[in-house]
C-alpha cells in the first residue's frame, strides 16, 4: 500500500495496489497531455495576471509545462501509476522541476474543472479531424458523380426495383448525408467549446479568477454558466458520440450497398484489390471485408454512445468518478470514425462501377411502368386510371416474358387505346431519368445544380 501525495494528507494508510490499478486512468488518459498542458498554461497565465501568483511564478510554470510537454512528446517522460491520471502526473513532474512554484499551479482549480476543459479541448480537436475527413469523402463522392452523370441504374424502394436513377444521383445522396453530419458537428462544437475552468471542485472559488480570460487563451470564447453544471456536464461527449454514431450509420448503409453491389448477382461494382481480401479455401473469392468491418464497427460507436448515456443517467450533482469512463468510450469511437471516413474515401475513389451491368439491370423489374402511367396522363387519362392501365400492361408484359418497351404498339393498344406510336420514346429508361428535373431530382440539370452546391460547400470548408 502506498500513500498518494496529491490527496493523501488525510489518509492514515495507503491504497491497495488493486484499488490503484482499478481507479487509475493515466494508462489511457495520457493521450490528453497536450490539451492538459495548454489548459494549465492558460490557468497559470491567468493566475499571474490576476496577482494570485507572481508573474515570475507564472512564467516559471509555463516554461516548466513546456519542458514537460517536450519530455512526453519525445518519450522520455516517466509516467507513474501512483499519480493516477495525466493531470497529476504532469503536475508532479512540474513540481519536481520547479519546487514550490509547481505546487502553486493548482491554486483555484480542481481536477474536476481541469479534466472538463482538457477533455473538451481534445474532443474539439477530434471533431475537426472528423470534419476534414468527411469533407474529403464528399469530394470523392462528387468526383465520382461527375464521371457518372449519364449512367443509370435501378433506383429501389423496399430494395425492389422502382425507377431508374443516375449513378451520380445515387452517390450524391451520400454526399448530402456526410455534409449534414459535418454540419451537425459544427452545431455540437458550439457546446463542446465551452470552458468549465473556474468552477473548481463544484462551487466556484474564492480567488479572483478570470474564467473568460482562460477560455479565450485556449481558443474557446464561452464559459460555463453554473459551476455545478460545469463540472458534471458530459452532454458534450454524448452529443459528439451521437454525431459519430450517425456518421457510422451512414457509412454502414453505403457499405451495405457496396457489399451487395459486389455480389456477382448484382455485379454493379468491382472491388479494388487494395480494399478486398481473398478466401483461404475458395479460390474464386474476393470479399468486401473492408465494407463489412466498417458496417460491423458501427456497433462499437453505438456502444460508446449507449455506454455514456447509461453512465450518466443516475449521477447526482456534481462530479462523480463514473465520468472517467467517458475517456475510453470516446477514444474508441474516435479511433473508429476517423479511419472509417478516410478508408471509405479511398475505397470509393478506386471502386470500379460496372455501368453496363447497371444499365442492363434497369430492364428487369419494369422500372418504366411509372413512365407509361405518366405518358397516359399526358394523353388525357386521369392518373389513377393511367396507373391501372400501366399495371395491366405490366401484367401482360410479365406473361409474355418481356419488358414494356419490348411490347409492340398493337399489344400495348390492346390494353389501352390511348396509347400512340410515340409510346416507345416515353418508355426509354435514360429518358425517364432525364425528365426528372424537379429540384433535387435525378435529372441531369438537377444533378448539375447539386454538384454546384456541394462543390461550393467543399471549397468553403477547405
Ligand atoms: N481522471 C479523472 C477523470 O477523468 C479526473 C478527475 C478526478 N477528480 C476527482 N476528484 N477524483 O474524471
Amino acid at each position: 500500500m502506498s500513500k498518494n501525495r496529491s490527496w493523501g494528507g488525510r489518509f492514515a494508510e495507503g491504497t491497495h495496489a488493486a484499488t490503484a490499478a482499478y481507479t487509475q486512468s493515466q494508462s489511457f488518459d495520457r493521450t490528453l497531455y497536450r490539451q492538459d498542458i495548454l489548459a494549465s498554461g492558460a490557468h497559470a497565465a491567468m493566475l499571474g495576471r490576476q496577482g494570485i501568483i507572481t508573474p515570475d511564478e507564472a512564467r516559471a510554470i509555463i516554461e516548466g509545462l513546456e519542458h514537460v510537454r517536450e519530455e512526453i512528446a519525445s518519450g522520455t517522460f516517466d509516467w507513474k501509476p501512483e499519480h493516477e491520471d495525466v493531470h497529476m502526473n504532469i503536475e508532479a513532474r512540474l513540481t519536481e522541476l520547479l519546487g514550490d512554484a509547481g505546487k502553486k499551479l493548482h491554486t483555484g482549480r480542481s481536477r474536476n474543472d481541469q479534466v472538463g476543459l482538457t477533455f473538451r479541448l481534445y474532443v474539439a480537436d477530434s471533431v475537426r479531424r472528423w470534419q476534414d475527413n468527411a469533407v474529403a469523402l464528399c469530394a470523392v463522392l462528387t468526383k465520382r458523380a461527375v464521371q457518372h452523370k449519364l449512367d443509370i441504374l435501378p433506383g429501389c424502394t423496399h430494395l425492389q426495383p422502382a425507377q431508374p436513377v443516375s449513378l451520380a444521383q445515387h452517390l450524391l445522396a451520400y454526399a448530402w448525408m456526410f455534409r449534414r453530419d459535418t454540419e451537425r458537428l459544427d452545431d455540437a462544437l458550439k457546446r463542446v467549446r465551452v470552458s468549465p475552468l473556474g468552477a473548481a471542485a463544484l462551487a466556484g472559488a474564492t480567488y479572483p479568477l478570470d474564467p473568460h480570460g482562460v477560455a479565450l487563451e485556449v481558443g474557446f470564447n464561452v464559459v460555463y454558466g453554473n459551476s455545478m453544471d460545469a463540472v458534471s456536464d458530459r452532454d458534450f461527449v454524448l452529443e459528439t458520440l451521437f454525431c459519430a454514431a450517425t456518421f457510422m450509420m451512414h457509412l454502414s448503409r453505403l457499405c451495405e450497398e457496396i457489399i451487395f453491389w459486389a455480389n456477382p448477382v448484382f455485379g454493379f461494382v468491382r472491388l479494388p484489390d487494395g480494399y478486398s481480401t481473398g478466401s483461404s479455401i475458395m479460390p474464386q473469392k474476393k470479399n468486401p471485408d473492408v465494407a463489412e468491418l466498417m458496417r460491423g464497427k458501427t456497433g462499437r460507436v453505438y456502444g460508446a454512445l449507449t455506454a455514456m448515456l447509461t453512465v450518466m443517467k443516475g449521477l447526482p450533482l456534481a462530479y462523480n468518478r463514473d465520468m472517467q469512463e467517458d475517456k475510453e468510450a470516446f477514444f474508441d469511437a474516435d479511433a473508429t470514425v476517423e479511419p472509417s471516413l478516410r478508408i471509405m474515401a479511398g475505397m470509393l475513389d478506386e471502386l470500379e462501377f460496372r455501368t453496363d451491368r447497371m444499365r442492363e439491370a434497369c430492364k428487369r423489374g419494369f422500372l418504366n411502368a411509372t413512365e407509361l402511367a405518366d405518358y397516359l396522363t399526358s394523353k388525357g387519362l386521369p392518373f389513377r386510371e393511367a396507373h391501372h392501365a400501366a399495371g395491366l400492361a405490366v401484367a401482360e408484359a410479365e406473361r409474355l416474358g418481356k419488358g414494356l418497351e419490348d411490347m409492340s404498339l398493337a399489344e400495348l393498344q390492346e390494353i389501352e387505346p390511348y396509347i400512340d406510336e410515340d409510346v416507345h420514346a416515353a418508355l426509354d429508361y435514360a429518358v425517364a431519368v432525364r425528365r426528372r428535373e424537379t429540384p433535387g431530382g435525378t435529372g441531369p440539370r438537377s444533378v448539375e445544380r447539386q454538384l454546384e452546391q456541394l462543390d461550393q460547400w467543399i471549397s468553403d470548408r477547405n
